[in-house]
């Protein structure tokens, strides 16, 4: 069977990156998660004093960025990807909230986008990889077989990721988490380079009101119509 790339584009907090997991194993792809990149160079960015006070400095991180190293491991248990930033295993701390207030600046420095552009397009070469984002069908892989651009309320948005926070033992506030989503769709939107923003011939699927399983069959419906053509 043919192998494609399939690029998943939304907003934060969609429910994206679940539904792209789930594709890639059921149909045996790699999964990216585009996200974990710029979470990854916040978190070094917070913890080597690039980010200070309300300030990012630019310049030392430019300068760092042949010293940053992003990779995906596999989970041997769980059998999911996870986030390593120079070898060591950052999953966790990346969906933070510290890294969720800051990431969204440091991914609209245009040198950081094409750096990690770069890193996803050559992740991408071999095809066969499920990659979520917000520009991967506009930017990274314009050419991609499949494009599906996925969004919901931003109040169903709160809701879904203030659920994952406290499963995760985080202290945060539904009024807290919503004015992050909504501070992050704007300016993932507004940013001049790679905003998000719908491909031209992406399939929208608003999720607001969509089970799990509602929209794993819709993406394996729209998968099997792709490579089957
Ligand atoms: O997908 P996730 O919410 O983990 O992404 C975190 C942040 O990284 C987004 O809010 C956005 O600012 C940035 N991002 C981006 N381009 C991508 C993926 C994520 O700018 N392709």
């Amino acid at each position: 069977m043919k192998k494609i790339i399939i690029a998943i584009d939304g907003h934060s907090s969609s429910g994206k990156s679940t539904m792209a997991k789930d594709l890639a194993k059921q149909i045996g792809y790699t999964y990216i998660d585009s996200g974990a990149m710029y979470r990854a160079l916040t978190l070094y960015s917070l913890q080597n004093g690039i980010i200070y006070g309300e300030k990012i400095n630019e310049e030392k991180l430019r300068l760092s960025l042949p010293d940053i190293k992003i990779t995906f491991q596999l989970n041997a248990q769980s059998r999911q990807p996870e986030t390593y930033l120079n070898g060591r295993n950052v999953e966790k701390e990346i969906r933070g909230m510290e890294v969720a207030n800051w990431v969204s600046a440091i991914a609209a420095i245009p040198y950081v986008r094409q750096a990690l552009v770069a890193m996803q397009q050559e992740l991408g070469k071999h095809k066969g990889i499920v990659m979520d984002g917000r520009d991967i069908a506009t930017v990274v892989f314009p050419d991609a077989e499949l494009k599906i651009f996925v969004t919901a309320s931003p109040e169903v948005r709160a809701r879904r990721r203030l659920e994952e926070l406290i499963a995760k033992g985080e202290n945060a506030s539904y009024e807290e988490v919503l004015a992050n989503v909504k501070k992050r769709d704007y300016m993932d939107s507004t940013r001049t380079e790679g905003p998000l923003r719908q491909a031209d011939d992406a399939l929208i699927l608003d999720n607001s009101f969509m089970t799990v399983p509602e929209q794993k069959a819709w993406l394996i419906t729209q998968y099997n119509r792709v490579v089957n053509q």
